[in-house]
C-alpha cells in the first residue's frame, strides 16, 4: 500500500530525493472521504507522472466558522483501504499531515481561543490556530459564484494549495472541474505567482442517477439526495435548450432557479459565465459555464455545466 507521510519535513524530503533521481511526481489535493471523483484524479496522475501523492487534509483555513468544518465526513483508513483496493500501486505516497498551520509556537495557541467565534467573515481560526497571517488571494476570480456567500473561501483554499505546492514540489497537479472556479484560480495562481507546476483541470464525475459525485452527499437525507437530482437535470435541460438556439441566460437560469426551488431547493446562485475569465454572460456565446449552488436541507451543493456553442 501506499506510504503514509504525517510530517511536512518528511513529506518534502521524500519528494526531493525521488525527483533526484529523476522521476516526476503527480499531486492529487484532497479532504479525504474519497469517491470516484477523486479516483478519476488520481489514476490520471499515475498515468501521466512517476509517482502520485493524495493529499489528505480537512483545511479549517477555508471554512468559516459558521460553516461545516466539524461535520465534515472524513475517514482516513477507508480513505487509505479504498486506494489500496481500487488503485493498486496507483498511489505511492498518503499526505495526511495533522494541522498544516501549526508552526510550533505555544503562546499562539492560546490566543486562537479569544479569535475564534466572531461572524462568517472569519475562518475557523481555533482549529488552525492564530501563528499564520500569510494569505494568497486571486482578487478578481474569487469574488463571484461560491465567493460572494463564502467570502473567505478561496483565499483559504488558494493558500493551503501553495503550501501543500511548496511542501510537495509536485510537477503536475490535478483538480476536478467539479469545483469550477477553485480550478481556475489555482491556474491563475500558479501563472502569477510562478509556481513550477503544471495543473491539469479534470471532468467532472457523476453517480448514476447524476449527481454530481460529493464527499457532502453522504449527509443528505434520502429524501433531500432525491430532490438535488433537480440540479443536474435543469442543467441538461438548459444546456440542451441552449444548444437549440435558447441565447438568453435570464430565460436558462431561470428554468434552472425554478426547478430546483420546486423541488425543494434553496438556490444559493445560478450563473453562466465566461469559461475563462467566470465572468457573467448575458447571452450565451462561445464558451461557457452554467454554474449552479443550492441548499437541500443543511447540506450545500455546487454543479455546473460546460456549454460550448
Ligand atoms: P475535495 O472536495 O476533497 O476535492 C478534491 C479534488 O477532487 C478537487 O480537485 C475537486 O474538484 C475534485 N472533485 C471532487 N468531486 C469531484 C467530481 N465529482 N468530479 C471530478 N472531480 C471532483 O476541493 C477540495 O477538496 C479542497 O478545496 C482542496 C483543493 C483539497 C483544498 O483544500
Amino acid at each position: 500500500g501506499p506510504l503514509i507521510i504525517t510530517n511536512k519535513d518528511e513529506m518534502r524530503l521524500w519528494s526531493r530525493s525521488m525527483r533526484a533521481q529523476g522521476n516526476t511526481i503527480g499531486l492529487v489535493p484532497t479532504m479525504g472521504f474519497l469517491h470516484d471523483g477523486h479516483l478519476a484524479l488520481i489514476r490520471q496522475a499515475h498515468a501521466r507522472t512517476h509517482l502520485t501523492v493524495v493529499s489528505i487534509y480537512v483545511n479549517p483555513g477555508q471554512f468559516a466558522v459558521s460553516e461545516d468544518f466539524s461535520t465534515y465526513p472524513s475517514d482516513i483508513r477507508g480513505d487509505v483501504d479504498k486506494l489500496r483496493a481500487v488503485i493498486p500501486g496507483g498511489v505511492d505516497v498518503v499526505f495526511n499531515p495533522h494541522n498544516l498551520y501549526d508552526y510550533g509556537g505555544e503562546g499562539e495557541e492560546r490566543e486562537s481561543e479569544r479569535v475564534c467565534g466572531g461572524g462568517s467573515a472569519v475562518s475557523c481560526v481555533e482549529e488552525r490556530g492564530a501563528g499564520h497571517e500569510t494569505w494568497v488571494r486571486v482578487e478578481g476570480l474569487e469574488k463571484g459564484l461560491c465567493g460572494k456567500s463564502r467570502p473567505i473561501f478561496f483565499r483559504g483554499v488558494a493558500t493551503v494549495v501553495a503550501k501543500l505546492f511548496n511542501i510537495v514540489e509536485p510537477d503536475v497537479a490535478f483538480f476536478g472541474k467539479k469545483d469550477y472556479q477553485q480550478w481556475r484560480i489555482i491556474q491563475r495562481m500558479v501563472r502569477d505567482l510562478d509556481f513550477g507546476v503544471k495543473v491539469i483541470g479534470s471532468e467532472l464525475v457523476r453517480e448514476d442517477d447524476g449527481l454530481a459525485m460529493s464527499s457532502r452527499n453522504v449527509l443528505l437525507s434520502p429524501e433531500d439526495r432525491k430532490k438535488a437530482l433537480s440540479i443536474n437535470r435543469s442543467l441538461s435541460e438548459a444546456k440542451s435548450a441552449a444548444v437549440k438556439g435558447q441565447v438568453d441566460c435570464r430565460e436558462l437560469k431561470n428554468l434552472v432557479i425554478q426547478a430546483i426551488h420546486e423541488a425543494g431547493g434553496r438556490v444559493d446562485y445560478a450563473e453562466i459565465v465566461d469559461q475563462e475569465n467566470l465572468e457573467a454572460v448575458e447571452e450565451i456565446k462561445g464558451a461557457v459555464v452554467f454554474c449552479v449552488a443550492a441548499w437541500f436541507g443543511k447540506v450545500r451543493l455546487i454543479d455546473n455545466m460546460e456549454i460550448n456553442v
